[in-house]
């Protein structure tokens, strides 16, 4: 598949080597053309980078990995306004998190995710934000002997289903999230969880087996 990552920091990385390993053409972008160059020589061939725009229209899905507070100007600057990225399957990871106190700068208004589709017009799925990039550098990220499951939100079939194939190439198990409706509850719980990570609890723990979900008996 050819996918287009919008963005060249860590995100970018951890997820475009998973993919270039897997057989995939990853064109990148970013704000210094000499960092996004330094990526691509990293993922390896046939990885390449290119201009915002350029990674827009690269391929069959499209990764926004860039800083939250950045988003709408890096639309801006791929062309969403001209149409670059309508219909096209967009994988939204950003938190739009305000760091010092783990809120969301979205909140009372439109996830960022809904943002994204309402600038772009493209299809939106919200995946891989509830975790660390190390987590998705992982070969695979198992953890107990079980696979992560990656939750989606989106809206259209299509999308979520190539998104659900780039998440099983993770060896990671997709998991139907809802829809794009939903994504800010996908944004809030990372912030929830980081806020638990940083007071060094084990987020882990705080769900009971699915089994007790709707009571014990
Ligand atoms: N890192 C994680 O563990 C993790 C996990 C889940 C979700 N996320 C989310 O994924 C997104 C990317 O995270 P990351 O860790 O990959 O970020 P990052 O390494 O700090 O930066 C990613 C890209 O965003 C660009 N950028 C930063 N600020 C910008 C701005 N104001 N305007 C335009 N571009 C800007 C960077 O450009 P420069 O190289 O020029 O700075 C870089 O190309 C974020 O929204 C983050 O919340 C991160």
């Amino acid at each position: 598949m050819r996918i287009g990552i919008l963005g060249a920091g860590n995100m970018a990385d951890a997820l475009g080597t998973q993919w270039v390993r897997e057989g995939h053409e990853v064109l990148v972008s970013g704000r210094s053309p000499e960092r996004a160059a330094a990526l691509a020589a990293r993922l390896g061939s046939p990885a390449r980078s290119g201009t915002w725009r350029e990674a827009a229209e690269f391929g069959e899905a499209v990764l926004l990995a860039v800083r939250a507070e950045g988003v709408a100007e890096v639309l801006r600057e791929a062309g969403a306004e001209a149409g670059s990225l309508r219909g096209r399957t967009l994988i939204d990871c950003t938190n739009p998190i305000v760091q010092e106190r783990l809120t969301l700068f979205t909140e009372g208004g439109p996830s960022m995710a809904e943002r994204v589709a309402e600038t772009s017009g493209a299809r939106v799925v919200k995946a891989f934000n509830a975790c660390h990039e190390d987590v998705w550098r992982m070969t695979p990220p198992v953890f107990d002997g079980r696979p992560l499951a990656v939750p989606l939100c989106g809206d259209d079939p299509g999308a979520l289903a190539t998104v659900r194939s780039l998440v099983t190439d993770l060896g990671c198990t997709p998991v139907d999230g809802g829809a794009l409706e939903r994504a800010g509850l996908l944004e809030a719980t990372a912030a929830f969880l980081i806020g638990l990570w940083f007071g060094g609890a084990d987020a882990q723990a705080i769900a009971p087996p699915l089994a007790w979900a709707t009571g014990g008996s």
